[in-house]
């Protein structure tokens, strides 16, 4: 063990006193039998759907890194300081990442459809076999750019069907709406396939499109309650495995139909599905994983941050006037067609606002890895295996870090850019592991954004007397509606 510590105290760069793992401050519950009745609705003072103030907790009482004991044997290392961040995101091989187990529990007892547990949940050479295969047609910017025309397309028919869903000046809940763009969108790049979810029939509770919306939401919010504590769904069916395996049916059987369809059909446009399909590194079961992968990954993830986005712009006067004269400056005539040069070259605006509104409210509270490696943290030794997660959220609202952190300001990204440091606001991760579909994401709420800023005022609707605040269903979900009014523009 001396050698051990000594090895890392010297590779470090400044040869610092090595401290023991068991001295790092933080919560180890009663006895040191763990923290996790501390999470226990009616019990506790933390609650999984609050993470965020279970970190702002941790980081006020014990500081920069923490370290939680959630049931004996069982631990957490929460880092705040982007130095420590930097060296997680940063190590060598392949990242790991312990989350998703029942998930990957549920695809292990169907090797019929599944060979491997799919990109989020899956670790080692297994992982890299498959993301090294995706990432090609998900990632690359060419084919992101490819694109452009058909999510502008499918993105100002979602403009109508917002116009047709309210009388003319009432409020709409923009979540559910985007959701529904966010679900056509997954469907049409990764499958090439029209699922129509704005028309009528496809409202009802019982039509595919909802039902999909659904599986998705109920899948992520068994995510948390499955993958810590006990898991006594190891051993018997729980409420919370059992909804996710009813969701994760669903998703499934619908994912098999579209991906039938795109394999064969020729009413299907090129897809994402469709370039899996005939990559030979690739077998049909891997393509069946990845379809149910995409399509998990896809739908809450913009609709959330989405919905974020346009919680802050409406209520920032200035930021909209020049996300307009952006707007208008790529598209002269609304009817006209985005292009996918003026999206690389001309918005730096909209980035700097979409990069802002991550800053405040990211998806997630940060990211998880398992260290493959003993590591020194803030001079501490922290073993490998250790489960380590970062708090990039708290840590982006912290004044050291931002000035006035609080406030949304687009211009902190165009002016003092150089000054900030990057390891801080990475809203899709970062390294080898980080979110293979960053690149279409981000697009997509670029477009939706010009597209709606070019042809409305949009009008804050919802509460003025209280921030709009974050549920952690492993995403983070507005806690409230998110109502806006939208006042057409003269063409
Ligand atoms: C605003 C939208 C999105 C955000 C902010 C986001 C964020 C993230 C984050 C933070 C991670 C984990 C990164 C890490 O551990 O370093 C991740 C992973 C992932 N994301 Fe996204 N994501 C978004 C949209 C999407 C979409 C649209 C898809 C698919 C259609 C997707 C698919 C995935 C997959 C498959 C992974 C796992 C990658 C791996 O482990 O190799 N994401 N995403």
């Amino acid at each position: 063990m001396l050698t051990k510590l000594l090895k890392i105290c010297c590779n470090s760069r400044q040869c610092t006193f090595v401290k023991p793992f068991e001295a790092m401050p933080g919560p180890r519950g009663p006895f040191g039998l763990g923290n996790l009745y501390n999470y226990m609705p009616g019990i506790g003072a933390y609650s999984w759907l609050q993470l965020h103030k279970a970190g702002q907790d941790k980081y006020e009482k014990y500081g920069s890194i923490v370290r939680e004991t959630m049931v004996p044997g069982q631990d957490i290392v929460w880092l705040y300081d982007p130095k420590d961040i930097a060296t997680l995101l940063n190590e060598r091989d392949f990242p790991q990442r312990r989350s998703h187990l029942a998930l990957a529990q549920y695809r292990k007892q169907r090797p019929h459809l599944y060979k491997t547990t799919g990109l989020l949940p899956t670790n080692g050479p297994d992982w890299w076999r498959l993301r090294s295969q995706l990432q090609k047609e998900l990632s690359a910017p060419r084919s992101v750019r490819n694109f452009v025309r058909e999510v502008d397309a499918v993105t100002q028919e979602f403009l109508t069907f917002l116009e047709q869903s309210v009388e003319a000046g009432a409020a709409i809940d923009m979540l559910p709406k985007l959701t529904r763009l966010n679900l056509e969108l997954t469907c049409l790049l990764t499958f090439g396939a029209r699922i129509q979810s704005f028309s009528p029939e496809e409202q009802h509770a019982s039509s595919r499109s909802t039902q999909l919306m659904h599986a998705a939401e109920t899948t992520n919010s068994c995510i948390l309650p499955t993958d810590q504590g006990l898991q006594l769904w190891r051993f018997i069916e729980t409420p919370s495995y059992r909804k996710l395996r009813r969701a994760q049916a669903y998703m499934e059987s619908v994912a098999l139909e579209l991906l039938e369809q795109s394999v064969q059909g020729s009413s299907f446009r090129s897809s994402l599905i469709a370039s899996y399909a005939q990559n030979p590194q690739l077998d049909r079961l891997d393509v069946v994983g990845t379809a149910a992968d995409l399509l998990l990954a896809g739908i809450d993830t913009t609709s959330y941050a989405s919905a974020f986005l346009l919680y802050h712009v409406p209520r920032a006067s200035e930021v909209q006037l020049r996300l307009h004269a952006e707007a208008v400056k790529v598209l002269p005539q609304a009817e006209e067609s985005l292009s996918a040069d003026a999206l690389r070259t001309e918005i730096t605006y909209t980035r700097a606002v979409l990069k802002e509104s991550l800053r405040l409210n990211p998806i997630s509270i940060g990211f998880g890895r398992v260290l493959n490696q003993d590591t020194l943290l803030s001079g501490y030794f922290v073993p490998k295996g250790t489960t380590v997660v970062t708090q990039n959220m708290i840590a982006c609202r912290q004044p050291e870090h931002f000035p006035d952190p609080l406030s949304f300001q687009p211009d902190r990204w165009l002016q003092q850019r150089s000054a900030l440091n990057p390891y801080l606001v990475m809203p899709f991760g970062h390294g080898t592991r980080a979110c293979i579909a960053r690149r279409l994401a981000e697009q997509n709420m670029h477009v939706l954004l010009l597209r709606l800023l070019r042809n409305y005022e949009l009008i804050w609707r919802g509460r003025t007397d209280v921030e709009l605040d974050i549920e952690t269903l492993l995403i983070n979900k507005p806690n409230a509606p998110v109502l806006i009014e939208l006042r057409r523009r003269p063409a």
